[in-house]
């Protein structure tokens, strides 16, 4: 008999279109695994309250260009749920029955909590904001994942979400998957103005919703060998952000693009020109998907509304186990 598929979930903070690094960091990753495991891709939108409390109604939009954003990479909605956060309120129930259990130091302590935290300040970081990783506890296991395809921001997370459950298993006795990594193959993507990262507070992102024409003038404007004042200088690939990028994005001609810099047979101008070319090859078939759900918007909320339907009846079902367990049902 087949054995059911082990399933996978993973997602999105719903805070704005998503980029080249999260599809490098993650989204490539969905794509692969949507075959062989049972995808639930989960639009968060509660977490994005945590940093975007003030502005709710770019969460509206956000949900929707984030799930677009999926489905244009070649998620098969057929095979993929999609979960509106907020729409399960399992995941609400099981973040507090997970607060109990988890100290403030291990939060205050999570080294992506501190990055992320030393942009606001630790006086402004709310309740919230320091238990995302609770909830992202609750995102992952009310519907028992197996699998959890991230970034390496995310390790941490996943690391303290994997002793809360073995924490809460122990002590009441139930069976709630403890969720294993999956990490990217790629490591973080720079941005192409040399930052260390690719993103979207920093401006440096490029959208896979841009135009060829925007595509063409990020990666024009991109920093590269600083030393390479003029053309006949030649260039060391190992330091340019435009040669990490073709590492990525034009494997194929890598070595050749990488040694006829090293030895000044093409400027940076004519190198970009190929990279902005691979990007636009790699984006053209999501902006055909893309151009399709946005004139199909119904079909869009219909694929968010069924997939939080099914996921809120997997999820009362996982509370109802734990509030037994917890000897709290009556
Ligand atoms: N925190 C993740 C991010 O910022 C998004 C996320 C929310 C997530 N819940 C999750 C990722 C559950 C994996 C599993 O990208």
């Amino acid at each position: 008999m087949n054995q059911p598929k082990k399933r996978i979930l993973t997602g999105d903070r719903t805070t704005g279109r998503l980029h080249l690094g999260h599809y490098v960091g993650s989204l490539i990753n969905r794509v692969a695994l949507q075959d062989t495991y049972d995808t639930f891709i989960l639009l968060a939108d509660v977490q994005a309250l945590t940093t975007h409390f003030e502005h709710p109604e770019l969460l509206q939009t956000s949900i929707y260009d984030v799930t677009i954003d999926n489905l244009s990479v070649g998620l098969d909605p057929n095979k993929v749920t999609f979960v509106q956060q907020s729409a399960v309120k399992a995941i609400a129930e099981m973040t507090i029955f997970y607060s109990m259990i988890v100290s403030v130091n291990a939060l205050r302590h999570n080294p992506t909590i501190k990055s992320e935290a030393a942009q606001y300040g630790y006086e402004e970081l709310s309740y919230g904001f320091l238990g995302y990783p609770v909830s992202q506890t609750a995102d992952i296991t009310f519907c028992n994942a197996d699998l959890v395809p991230v970034g390496e921001d995310q390790i941490p997370h996943l690391e303290l979400s994997r002793k809360i459950v073995r924490k809460f298993n122990n002590m009441y006795g139930t069976n709630i998957t403890v969720p294993k990594i999956k990490l990217s193959a790629t490591p973080r993507l720079a941005g192409l103005d040399g930052n260390a990262k690719m993103s979207k507070s920093l401006g440096n992102a490029i959208y896979l919703s841009d135009t060829p024409e925007e595509v063409n003038e990020k990666v024009r404007k991109a920093v590269t060998d600083p030393a390479r004042v003029t053309k006949d200088i030649p260039g060391n690939p190992e330091i340019c952000n435009v040669a990490k990028y073709h590492k990525i994005f034009t494997p194929d001609r890598y070595e050749e693009l990488a040694e006829k810099c090293r030895t000044a047979k093409i400027g940076c101008v004519e190198c970009k020109k190929i990279l902005a070319e691979s990007l636009n090859t790699l984006l053209e078939p999501m902006r055909e998907k893309r151009a399709y759900y946005e004139a199909h918007m119904d079909e869009v909320r219909d694929i968010i509304i069924t997939g939080s339907r099914k996921a809120s009846e997997i999820g009362d079902a996982q509370v109802a186990l734990m509030r037994e367990a917890m000897h709290l049902a009556l």
